[in-house]
């Protein structure tokens, strides 16, 4: 029998996980084929909440569900975990920005961080959803000293799904012949959901949408403000959709990258297209299916797309500054 694979999620009482959850106890992150164990943790007083969707998760008789272990000890939670889904933290309310967010949920990050360093297993592999993702995934990177930084992520999938299904709508065509779309570095107002190299339909976006008003406007605002425009409508952040991106995010980081396309995450920079060593910045990657991956390289960008990336760029580095204290 296949071995199951140790899934460490924190923040399983919360909203993001109360639809996560279920989907990949059925298989639609690591396969039909790949049974789980799920290691749960909150903090203590969710406790009692997570029992009941523990309860929830045991009634679904998930047949690929080999075991549920609950924790308010980071320690135990990320005990021989091959992945770790950190979603734990506070999320924004109507008016805040997500940097608004570091004071509150940074200082989590450092003890998660040591956590997976002294307990997870040798091919884990993690990915932040908790605001503000990336400086939080460096954070715990930084926590982690033992562990390769590659294995350190955080997630843009929400804003590459985002812009996906606005360009198809534009454009009239399904969201599958939407490809290559890269995020470019802070999942913040300040991302670059860069247009110059997406494909719809095999050909250039911008051969496709003429309308480059459009593409540097309306396109943009849309993906950038997304999360705060869910937050005004549902008076709630972005839940099931935040979910599914962070399955599309491992599922995706576990198989090979699709010839041709590629994918966004937000990894530590090697230094490519100029972007300082260590930050935790969106790129467009392509993945090898056995846990490895690479920064997509080589792009031509304009000089429109390198002064973006320049941005939020520098709003990373202010984001590191504020947080510097946790790093180590
Ligand atoms: P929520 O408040 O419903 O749930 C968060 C859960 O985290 C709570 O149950 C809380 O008890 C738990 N928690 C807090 N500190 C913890 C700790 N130290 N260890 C373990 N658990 C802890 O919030 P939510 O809607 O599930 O959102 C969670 C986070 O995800 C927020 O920071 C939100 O901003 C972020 N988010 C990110 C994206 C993205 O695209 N990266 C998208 C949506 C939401
Ligand atoms: C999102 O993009 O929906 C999340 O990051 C939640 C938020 O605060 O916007």
């Amino acid at each position: 029998m296949t071995t199951p694979v140790r899934v460490a999620v924190t923040g399983a009482a919360g909203a993001i996980c109360y639809s996560m959850l279920f989907r990949i106890a059925a298989g639609e992150m690591l396969g039909k084929d790949t049974p789980i164990i799920l290691q749960l943790i909150e903090i203590p007083q969710a406790m009692q909440a997570l029992s009941g969707v523990v309860m929830e998760l045991d009634d679904c008789a998930f047949p690929l569900l080999h075991g549920v272990e609950i924790t308010d000890d980071a320690n135990k939670g990320f005990k021989d975990a091959n992945v770790a889904i950190l979603v734990g933290g506070r999320p924004r309310g109507p008016g805040m920005l997500r940097s608004d967010l570091i004071q509150a949920n940074g200082p989590i990050f450092t003890t998660q961080g040591k956590a997976i360093n002294d307990n997870a297993a040798d091919d884990i592999r993690v990915v932040v959803v908790g605001n503000p993702c990336n400086t939080n995934a460096l954070i715990a990177m930084h926590n982690a000293p033992d562990v390769p930084r590659e294995r350190f992520t955080a997630m843009t999938r929400l804003d590459e799904n985002r812009a996906k299904t606005q360009l198809a709508r534009k454009a009239g065509v399904l969201v599958s012949e939407v490809t290559n779309v890269g995020i470019w570095g802070n999942h913040s107002n300040t991302m670059f959901p860069s247009f110059e190299q997406i494909k719809i339909g095999g050909k250039a976006a911008t051969d496709v949408i003429t309308d480059r008003e459009w593409l540097e406007g309306e396109f943009m605002k849309t993906v950038q403000l997304r999360g705060k425009a869910i937050i005004d409508a549902r008076g709630a952040s972005s839940a099931a959709s935040a979910g599914n991106a962070a399955i599309d995010h491992i599922r995706d980081w576990s198989r090979p990258t699709p010839a041709g396309d590629w994918i966004s995450m937000a990894v530590p920079s090697q230094g490519q297209y100029g972007i300082e060593e260590g930050l935790m910045y969106s790129f467009p990657v392509r993945c090898d299916g056995k846990g490895g991956y690479e920064i997509v390289e080589g792009l031509d960008l304009s000089d429109y797309a390198m002064e973006k990336i320049r941005a939020t760029e520098t709003e990373l580095k202010e984001e590191r500054d504020v947080v510097k204290d946790l790093l180590k």
